[in-house]
C-alpha cells in the first residue's frame, strides 16, 4: 500500500467571523485535499471564527495586537507561533492587520488573501458600497498572493456576479461571499497542489483548464 501523499500545512488567519475560514475547513475535510487546515490564528481573542475552528478539532492561537507594542512586534510573535506549528502555508481570511514587508516577504509565494471585489477595482474597504456607487453591472471576490502592497498581487482566482437593480451592500455582498467561499478552496488547492506558477503579474495553473464561456449582466431576454 502506498503512503497518502502529504498535505501542505496551512494556517488561516482571521479577525471575525470567519466564513472563508469555515470554507477550507470544511474544503480540507476531503482527505484527497492537498492542504490540511492546522492552525486558526487571530489577532482578536474575541473573534466568533475561533470557536468555529475549535469545533471542527482545530487548533486555535489568538494574538493580541494590542498587547504588542509595535506592528513588527506583534508579526514577529505571529512568526514564532506559525514556526512552531510547522505552517507552510498562510490564508488570510478576513484578517484586518496591515502586515509589514518584513513578514510578508517571509511569507512571498506561500500567502493568500481573500478579497471582496473583482481586482484591480475596489482595493481596501467598503467594495460593495464602491460597487453600487459606481454603478458597476458586474463585481465579484479575488484570491492572490499577497504582497507588500495591501490587496496587490497575481491573481490566483476570481468569480464574478451580477449586479442587481434592487441590491444594496447587504444583498450584494451576500452574492459576493456565496462565491468567495467557492473560490478560496479553490486557489488553495491549486497552490497546495503545487499547480501554481507566478509569471510576472500572472498566474499559470498547471494541469486541465475548464474551459468557460462569458459570463455577461444583464441577461435580459
Ligand atoms: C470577506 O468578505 C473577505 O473577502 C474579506 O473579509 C471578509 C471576511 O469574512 N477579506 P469572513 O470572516 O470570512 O466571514
Amino acid at each position: 500500500m502506498s503512503a497518502a501523499p502529504s498535505r501542505r500545512r496551512v494556517a488561516v488567519l482571521i479577525s471575525g467571523r470567519g466564513s472563508n475560514m469555515t470554507s477550507l475547513i470544511a474544503a480540507a475535510k476531503d482527505p484527497s485535499f492537498p492542504a490540511e487546515i492546522a492552525l486558526v490564528l487571530s489577532n482578536r481573542p474575541e473573534a466568533p471564527g475561533l470557536a468555529t475552528a475549535r469545533e471542527n478539532g482545530i487548533t486555535t492561537v489568538a494574538i493580541d495586537h494590542k498587547h504588542h507594542l509595535s506592528r513588527e512586534d506583534f508579526e514577529r510573535a505571529m512568526q514564532e507561533v506559525l514556526e512552531a506549528h510547522g505552517i507552510e502555508l498562510v490564508c488570510l481570511a478576513g484578517f484586518m492587520r496591515i502586515l509589514t514587508a518584513w513578514f510578508v516577504e517571509r511569507w512571498t509565494g506561500r500567502m493568500i488573501n481573500i478579497h471582496p471585489a473583482l481586482l484591480p477595482l475596489y482595493r481596501g474597504l467598503h467594495t460593495h458600497e464602491r460597487a453600487l456607487a459606481d454603478g458597476v453591472k458586474l463585481h465579484g471576490a479575488s484570491v492572490h498572493f499577497v504582497v507588500p502592497g495591501m490587496d496587490e498581487g497575481p491573481i490566483i482566482a476570481q468569480a464574478a456576479v451580477p449586479v442587481l437593480d434592487g441590491d444594496t451592500a447587504d444583498t450584494l455582498g451576500a452574492r459576493v461571499l456565496a462565491q468567495e467561499h467557492v473560490i478560496y478552496p479553490l486557489a488553495l488547492g491549486l497552490l497546495a497542489g503545487g499547480r501554481l506558477t507566478i509569471e510576472g503579474a500572472r498566474v499559470r495553473v498547471s494541469g486541465e483548464a475548464a474551459q468557460t464561456s462569458a459570463l455577461v449582466a444583464p441577461q435580459v431576454a
